[in-house]
């Protein structure tokens, strides 16, 4: 059990992507860190990695699938209960969605509503509960642009991130009066594997600066906000007005396989 000298971040999917590129950036600014998601040699990796960089800072590994709900709390209550408490909590892990509607994808649908919905409410579920018995604490939400409008071949993704955005805005109203913050991040193209097939991805940025981006954003403790703010902040709100045949056009190439 450590003392409660340092800031601790829990981040699920932190073995891939964003969450890979996030962990160094937070260690960087004096976060110990609990790393979480399925595939525990790449955490391992990742421990690896920022321990070479940042050997002043704590890095644990935990394996964990959010779609295994009481795990999630179980892991969470756990992580604080080694670290003297959390700190920052980030929902991170996700899956992407490549199936157009009506063409028998249903099971890759429900997939992503487990991941993206319930395993990130079960994140937050359990986040909340911690921080108000510390009361002190950041959620951090990675929705998307893509929670905007329903996109073209990526329904479900679409929806579940509008969802969880929502969730979180819920979460937001029912802490606010208390020190417990709730930062639900709007993420356009960031370069991870999770759109790496797509022909198109407009405004594209590297995965470090998007980690940079995010890392600034939560230090800041913005409610919302689009990763990276511009153009993404004018381009979201056009995406909610576009005509469906604009919508259509523009997003031709936009989606997994290139529809
Ligand atoms: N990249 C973008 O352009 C972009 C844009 C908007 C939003 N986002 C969101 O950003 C988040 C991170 O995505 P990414 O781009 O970094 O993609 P990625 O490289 O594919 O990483 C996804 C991460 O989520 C984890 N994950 C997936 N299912 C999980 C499960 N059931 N339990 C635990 N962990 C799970 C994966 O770890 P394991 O497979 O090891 O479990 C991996 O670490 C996602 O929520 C994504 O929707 C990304």
């Amino acid at each position: 059990m450590s003392t409660h000298t340092s800031k601790t971040a829990f981040l699920t999917g932190a073995s891939s992507g964003i969450g890979q590129a996030l962990a160094p950036e937070l260690a960087a600014r004096g976060y110990d860190l609990v790393l979480a998601a399925r595939r525990i040699d790449s955490l391992e990796q990742v421990k690896q990695d920022i321990a070479a960089r940042f050997p002043q800072r704590r890095v644990e590994v935990r394996a964990l699938d959010v779609t295994r709900y009481a795990d999630v709390q179980s892991t969470i209550a756990a992580a604080a209960e080694e670290n003297g408490g959390l700190d920052l909590i980030i929902a991170n892990a996700g899956i992407g969605s490549t199936s157009a509607i009506g063409h028998g994808n249903f099971d890759a649908d429900r997939a992503v509503i487990e991941t993206n919905v319930l395993g990130a409410m079960a994140t937050i579920e359990a986040a909340v509960a911690l921080f108000r018995r510390q009361n002190r604490g950041q959620i951090v939400v990675i929705s998307s642009v893509a929670a905007f409008r329903g996109l073209p071949g990526a329904g479900s993704y679409s929806a579940s991130k509008a969802a969880i955005a929502v969730f979180a805005d819920a979460a937001r109203a029912e802490l606010h009066g208390t020190p417990i913050r709730v930062t639900t991040l709007f993420p356009g193209y960031i370069d991870t594997p999770i759109n790496q097939d797509m022909k198109s991805r407009p405004f594209l940025i590297g995965v470090d600066k998007g980690a940079r981006i995010i890392a600034d954003l939560i230090e800041r403790g913005v409610q919302t906000s689009t990763v990276p703010v511009y153009p993404w902040n004018m381009v979201g709100k056009l995406l909610r007005v576009l005509p469906t045949g604009v919508l259509v056009k523009s997003a031709k190439g936009a989606m997994p396989g290139g529809n």
